[in-house]
């Protein structure tokens, strides 16, 4: 008889059970820091890592998607493995197969499956019963395969992360999420400016707080000048996220205040970076010659998704044999 992973790994982690990365908790700081070090190298060496070869990877999308779906596919071809794509609606999940059985079958065939889906608590019932480590290519609660690449683009640009701040302005959404809960872990003070009626979880502000390591941490306010000061990132995400279509109104207007523009970037440090995720709405919450000006360090966030997530496929897959615990 099959046995499922006894849990998500923590603390009492066993090599031999799959290692998921579902919000970013997963990884000390420590593992953290060597990751977007180990991202910085294989950027100078695409071809730098086959801890791939051989296998192949499940990639499941049940929400649309640019930049992940390609620097996934790009990264484990890169790697010497096989992508396989796959939509829910194209599988026999759509005719009731359950997420246990898919998950269980999946792990017969591929090193690693990738889930972009709306609910957490989707990803995590993948996760109870894979045997191969399950990734979070975005709910709606995290993102964190997009703050992998956003602290490596701020590494790369300042050549440290310990001590930096990072505002984040807008919408207190999955991206803002990951980057409280990774960027705090990595040493970042990570200043969040919402509307009182858009501000992130606080159970995720806490769990950041507290997994902390020195340096980092993170403030919430609704002011984005506050937030903004002295900073040495601005960054912003869409005001209307998927899954957020019907109240798209009162979002635009509730957030109109939170626009990263040129006067928003005045209040940062003069050599202040603006970040965005991507898809953008220039206009809407980022100005036009914000995203396409000399701070922007838009594009290199988005190409920096491929060498942050070659990093943590090599980290979760290139371990010993892993094998059912009863
Ligand atoms: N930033 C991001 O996740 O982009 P996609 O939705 O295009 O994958
Ligand atoms: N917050 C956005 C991120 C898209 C990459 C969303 O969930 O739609």
């Amino acid at each position: 008889m099959v046995a499922p992973v006894k849990e998500v790994p923590g603390e009492d982690y066993d090599p031999l059970v799959a290692r998921h990365f579902l919000t970013g908790e997963e990884l000390t700081s420590d593992e953290l820091g060597l990751l977007i070090e180990r991202a910085l190298e294989l950027k100078e060496d695409r071809r730098g890592s086959d801890a791939l070869d051989g296998h192949s990877v499940a990639l499941v999308f049940e929400r649309p998607s640019t930049r992940t779906r390609v620097s996934f596919e790009v990264g484990i071809t890169e790697m010497g493995g096989h992508p396989i794509v796959m939509r829910p609606d194209e599988t026999q999940l759509s005719r009731g197969e359950s997420l246990r059985d898919f998950a269980l079958v999946l792990s017969r065939f591929v090193a690693a499956v990738g889930v972009r889906t709306a609910a957490q608590s989707a990803l995590d019932e993948v996760a109870m019963h894979s045997h191969v480590p399950v990734i979070n290519m975005l709910t709606d609660e995290h993102h964190p395969c997009q703050a992998l690449a956003d602290l490596l683009t701020l590494r790369e640009r300042f050549g440290r992360l310990a001590g930096l701040k990072l505002a984040y302005v807008g919408d207190g959404n999955n991206v803002a999420h990951s980057l409280m809960l990774l960027g705090a872990k990595a040493g970042v003070e990570v200043a969040i400016a919402t509307p009182e009626e858009l501000r992130p979880e606080a159970m995720v502000a806490e769990l950041a707080g507290g997994s902390a390591s020195d340096g980092g941490g993170v403030t919430l306010t609704s002011d984005p000048s506050t937030a903004a000061a002295d900073a040495h990132a601005l960054y912003t995400d869409v005001w209307v996220s998927m899954g957020d279509e019907e109240q798209a109104g009162p979002r635009r207007a509730t957030l109109e205040p939170y626009r990263l523009d040129a006067s928003l970037l005045e209040r940062a440090r003069p050599d202040a970076i603006a970040l965005h995720c991507l898809p953008a709405h220039p206009g809407e919450e980022i100005a036009e010659e914000v995203l396409y000006g000399d701070r922007s360090a838009v594009w290199d966030q988005a190409e920096n998704r491929l060498h942050a997530q070659k990093a943590l496929l090599e980290l979760l897959v290139a371990r010993p044999p892993l094998r059912p615990v009863a």
